[in-house]
């Protein structure tokens, strides 16, 4: 088999990105990160104050929709595409706390997943991609040759995105702060209307509480070499 299409979803710091870029190194395929899109839509609506923790002015931001231009540049170092809005590197300020708890609400909102759904559809044209979300394998590429879902228990995964804040310096954070946004983050993700996060029905699922990272990478490569033998 040629070039293929590999979709990640899965709940909230399940490390589908990490996952994501081993593999598309390995493979030499172009790793897409598609919750970062969805952030830098986000940061968008934050700095032109359409959201906040008070109130989300929905119709300013789908008025606005038009205005958001995303592209990712390879950085050479990293080893992956940073995200850029409107133009700016916005890769780290789009990793905020203060992101994470906009992002899912956002999320819901039918004109932006549609504006991000064609942008990635474009981006897997010729194949040949790892991306990773909650819609990929269901909506975005029902056709993706590997689907893979991942889960974790919500208490490993709050462990997991609050060491990564705190080794990024994030001062503001708790656990139980981190804890209470994965939990609404997945309550949301998939409870909403519009693409919601499930399983596709031929997904693979991977349970990582208890499996090194290593591990999941050597047995998800095999099971993609068996794909691409065929
Ligand atoms: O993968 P992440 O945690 O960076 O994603 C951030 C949010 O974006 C997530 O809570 C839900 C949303 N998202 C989405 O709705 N669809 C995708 N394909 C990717 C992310």
């Amino acid at each position: 088999m040629g070039k293929i299409i590999v979709a990640i979803d899965g709940f909230s710091s399940t490390g589908k990105s990490t996952l994501a870029k081993q593999l598309a190194k390995e493979l030499h395929y172009v790793y897409v990160d598609t919750g970062a899109m969805y952030r830098a839509v986000t940061l968008f609506a934050m700095q032109n104050q359409y959201i906040d923790n008070k109130q989300f002015n929905k119709e300013k931001l789908i008025f606005d929709l038009k205005n958001i231009k995303l592209h990712f540049v390879f950085n050479e170092e990293k080893g992956f595409g940073e995200m850029f809005l409107n133009d700016e590197n916005v890769e780290d300020e789009i990793r905020t706390l203060e992101v994470s708890q906009n992002v899912s609400q956002v999320s819901t909102i039918s004109e932006v997943r549609k504006k991000l759904v064609e942008q990635q559809q474009k981006m897997g044209t010729k194949r040949g991609v790892v991306m990773d979300g909650r819609d990929i394998g269901t909506v975005v590429f029902p056709d993706a040759e590997v689907k893979l879902f991942m889960t974790a228990s919500a208490d490993k995964r709050a462990k997991r995105r609050y060491k990564e804040l705190l080794d990024r310096g994030d001062k503001n954070v708790s656990y139980k702060r981190v804890l209470k946004n994965v939990e609404s983050r997945d309550y949301i993700d998939s409870t909403r209307e519009d693409s919601p996060l499930k399983k596709a029905e031929d997904a693979v699922e991977i349970d990582n509480s208890d499996m090194g990272m290593q591990e999941q990478f050597e047995r998800v490569l095999s099971y993609i070499s068996t794909v691409l033998e065929k």
